[in-house]
């Protein structure tokens, strides 16, 4: 049975590379426009580094599929197979790219059978590379990491998102959402402008708790399989199994903290990335 050690071993190369690009990228005039709504933004930069990472890994694993932000904006199915799947988002933190807000990173998440079995995210600014294997451990410059056991939530810190719709009704739900998790309550709430590094705080233990509606599959698979080799848990934001394509998600160090988030959550719908 494959293990993929070759693959995570290719993965990390042309994370490194595509994040190299994105650091020399920052330092240009950015050419920036808009997909879905008028925050949700898209650069020249993002294509430019979407082409590299999967031109790259077709030519070496042609029978392999891709799910790729970039390509599934300009109208590519997102559809995860039983076939082996990359899951790339070349530029998480787009609109921190875009101010050189320094959190930014490229995330390359890989799934076979619809299970996910390694995760590489590359923090473009400082050069942080963490890595997890299903069954292997997870590391941040290879040195191990650990989710915080922590179970009482007044002693949490939670890291959360936005998402793009910024209408009336739907901030009302994301604010209230956020004010019965202050309202714990907790030691504070934090949103840095990328999902996948903040799932990556939460696997190192910096953070008890992420909570998300409007994410996508790409914002989360590489994340998953780290958080989940560091010890904790992601979920749904019902509580149930996470479904990758459902645009949630709840990530905690213990079961614990994850239920009461679970608990506090009015949903958002942001529809699924595979219809
Ligand atoms: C986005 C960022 C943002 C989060 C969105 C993500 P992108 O990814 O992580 O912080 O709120 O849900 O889709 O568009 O910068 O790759």
């Amino acid at each position: 049975m494959a293990d993929w050690s070759e693959c995570v071993d290719v993965a990390v190369e042309i994370a490194r590379r595509a994040g190299q690009m994105v650091s020399c990228a920052v330092q240009q005039e950015k050419r920036v426009s808009s997909k879905s709504t008028p925050t949700d933004l898209v650069t020249e930069a993002d294509h430019q580094v979407e082409e590299l990472i999967i031109s790259t890994l077709r030519e070496k694993y042609p029978t392999h599929r891709f799910i790729g932000e970039e390509s599934s904006a300009a109208g590519v199915k997102c559809e995860l197979t039983d076939s082996p799947t990359w899951i790339i988002d070349p530029i998480d933190g787009t609109c921190n790219f875009v101010h050189s807000f320094p959190m930014v990173a490229v995330s390359i998440g890989f799934a076979v059978r619809k299970e996910l079995e390694f995760g590489v995210i590359y923090h473009c600014f400082d050069g942080t590379l963490y890595t997890a294997r299903k069954g292997h451990g997870a590391f941040c410059n290879g040195v191990r990491l650990q989710v915080s056991k922590e179970k009482d939530v007044s002693k949490a810190l939670i890291l959360t998102e936005i998402g793009a719709k910024r209408d009336s009704a739907t901030l009302d739900i994301f604010l209230g959402n956020m004010k019965k998790i202050l309202s714990a309550p907790t030691h504070g709430v934090r949103i840095i402008g990328s999902s996948t590094l903040s799932l990556c705080q939460v696997a190192s233990g910096a953070a008890e708790a992420y909570y998300q509606y409007g994410l996508h599959c790409w914002d989360i698979a590489a994340a998953a399989v780290i958080i989940r080799e560091a010890g904790g848990c992601v979920m749904d934001t019902t509580g149930g199994p996470l479904d990758l394509m459902s645009r949630r998600v709840v990530a905690a160090g213990t079961r614990e903290v994850a239920e009461y988030v679970v608990k506090q959550l009015q949903p958002i719908n942001y529809g699924r990335d595979d219809l």
